[in-house]
Parts: structure tokens; sequence; C-alpha cells
């Protein structure tokens, strides 16, 4: 399986911030948010990566990641030269994709939570056509929205609905079958001139091939568009280290327990980033 981060956008609701910065090379808390994401594709056991982000910004991301073999993946990268929706990102990832099916996930996505390895490991294994997750949130109005029957399969799927069917927002995260190619470049932008991911999963809907698994409780799933939601992660993400003393999404140290890196590797590493609490981290991880 591939895996694909999308970390283009304009993210104008972070201005000023982001006038002259990718919003997903901003820090939340101790780390850059491209690493949340990445890690979750870690966890899941992927290693080949598509990239894909503005002309403007995909250098600034080489920089920081490389092609990944620093911690054991490769790293590819592509240009999205107009935010012109999610679902573009398989036509443009259509070679690196090849005849492989894909996680795929947004750039500015934070995922924490124990379960999170098994869900990541059962969403790969049952597979069928598509499979996203139904997350409960107070107001869905500003999400996907999908609507599921009580045996839990989805019965709609709506893109930011005024009046939402359900309270389950679909968040950033997606596996598709290779289908989703040939679905991408079948579907028609909305009113919004966009290629939505919405109407990838509607055609999965339509298809019977579309799954949903919900994530409840004990699962922490946090949106970063705004300058508030992006205080309220770095305040989860710092708390939830202070009181564990464990890191959330370290690379390094998820590339070292993968078995991705020797330990070896993982101090050099930790050598590189000494000044810091979080090379400090590194360094503290006994083989
Ligand atoms: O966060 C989950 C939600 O993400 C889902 O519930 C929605 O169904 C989905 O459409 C999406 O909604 P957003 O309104 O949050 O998407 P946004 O336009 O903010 O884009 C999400 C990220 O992807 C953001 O970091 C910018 C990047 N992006 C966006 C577009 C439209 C791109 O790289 N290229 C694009 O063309």
């Amino acid at each position: 399986m591939k895996g694909i981060i999308m970390a283009g956008g304009k993210g104008t609701r972070l201005y000023p911030s982001t006038r002259a910065v990718s919003k997903q090379l901003l820090p939340i808390y101790d780390k850059p948010l491209i690493y949340y994401p990445l890690s979750v594709l870690m966890l899941a056991e992927i290693r080949d990566i598509l990239v894909i982000s503005t002309p403007h910004d995909l250098p600034q991301y080489r920089e920081l990641l490389g092609d990944g073999s620093r911690i054991g993946l490769h790293i590819e990268y592509k240009v999205q030269s107009e935010p012109n929706g999610l679902a573009q990102a398989f036509i443009i990832g259509e070679d690196f994709i090849g005849s492989d099916s894909v996680c795929f996930i947004l750039g500015d996505n934070v995922f924490y939570g124990r379960a999170l390895t098994s869900i990541l490991e059962s969403a790969i294994t049952h597979l069928n056509g598509a499979m996203i997750f139904g997350y409960p949130v107070k107001d869905p109005t500003s999400f996907g929205v999908v609507e599921i029957d009580e045996n839990r399969k989805a019965i709609s799927i709506e893109e930011k609905p005024k009046q939402p069917k359900s309270d389950l927002a679909v968040p950033g995260l997606y596996f598709y079958n290779n289908s989703v190619i040939d679905i991408a470049k079948s579907i028609k932008p909305s009113a919004r001139g966009e290629l939505e991911i919405t109407a990838v999963n509607n055609r999965y809907l339509e298809l019977g091939k579309l799954d949903v698994t919900l994530l409840g409780r004990g699962m922490a799933w946090l949106d970063t568009g705004t300058p508030e939601s992006m205080l309220k992660a770095a305040q989860f993400i710092k708390a939830v280290q202070d009181i564990q003393g464990f890191y959330i999404s370290c690379i390094e140290e998820i590339a070292w327990r993968r078995g991705m890196i020797t330990h070896d590797r993982l101090m050099e590493l930790g050598e590189e980033l000494k000044n810091t609490e979080y090379g400090k981290y590194i360094l503290s991880l006994n083989d």
C-alpha cells in the first residue's frame, strides 16, 4: 500500500501566519504539523509516501523530510499547481500509486489514541473498496458527514451540510483500492470548483463499496484549521507528553520501534537534535 499526504492549499484561515509559510510546516507544540499525519502512515506500515503541495511550498517539505531514507522511508514529491480539490491527489499521484491501493491523509489532521495502530491494521486487512472513518463531533457542519444505518453501513455522505443527517464527521484519513484513480478522473468539480473527496466517497457508496469504521472515545482527532484549534491541539500534545513521558508522533522513534532504523542510527538522529527536548527524548530511548 502507498501513502499520500496532501499538504497544499492556501491556509487562508491562518493568515497572516501562512502568508509565507505552508500551514503544515507550522509547529503543533514541538514538531511540524506534517509529522503527525506522517506518523500515522508509518504506524500503518506504509513506507512509500508521496507528499503533494504547492509549487511555492514543496521545496521546504523536501528540505524537511528529504527522500525519507534517514528514517527508513521512501518519500516522493509532486506539485499541485492550484488547490483544485483533494481528489486531484489521485490524478497527480497516478504514476506513484501504480497498481497499488492507497492510504490518503490530510496534512493538517492529527490523530492520537491507543487503538490507532490496530484500527489502521484492520482497515488495511479488510479493505474492499474504500474505508473511511466516522468521528462524533458537536458541530459537524464544517466537515464531510456520514450517515449510517443500524448495521453501521453508510447511507449517505455529504460535504459540509447545513443540516447534517448525523453527528459523524469524516476525518481526513481514507483508504482506497486502485479504482480510486479512475473514480477521481470521473468526478466533476463541485459548486465551489473543487474535485471533492466526498464525491469520490459517494461514488464508492453507489458501488456498494464504502465501509465506515467508527472512531469513538479514546481516540483523539484534532482538526487544525484555525489559530484556536492549532493552540488546542498543541495544548493537548503537550499535556499528554508531559503526563506520560511518551512523545506523540516522534517519527524517529516510530521508525526505530518499527525496525526501520537501528538503535545506533536513532542515537545519531537524536544527537543532531540534542539541544532540544525532542532530541533529548530520542537520546533517552533505550535499546
Ligand atoms: O479535516 C477533514 C475534512 O477535510 C473532511 O471532513 C472533509 O470532507 C474534507 O473535504 C476536508 O475538508 P476541509 O474543508 O477541512 O478541507 P480543506 O480545503 O481545508 O483542505 C484540507 C487540507 O488539504 C488542507 O491542509 C489544505 C489541503 N489541500 C486542500 C485542497 C482543497 C490541498 O493540499 N489541496 C487542495 O486542493
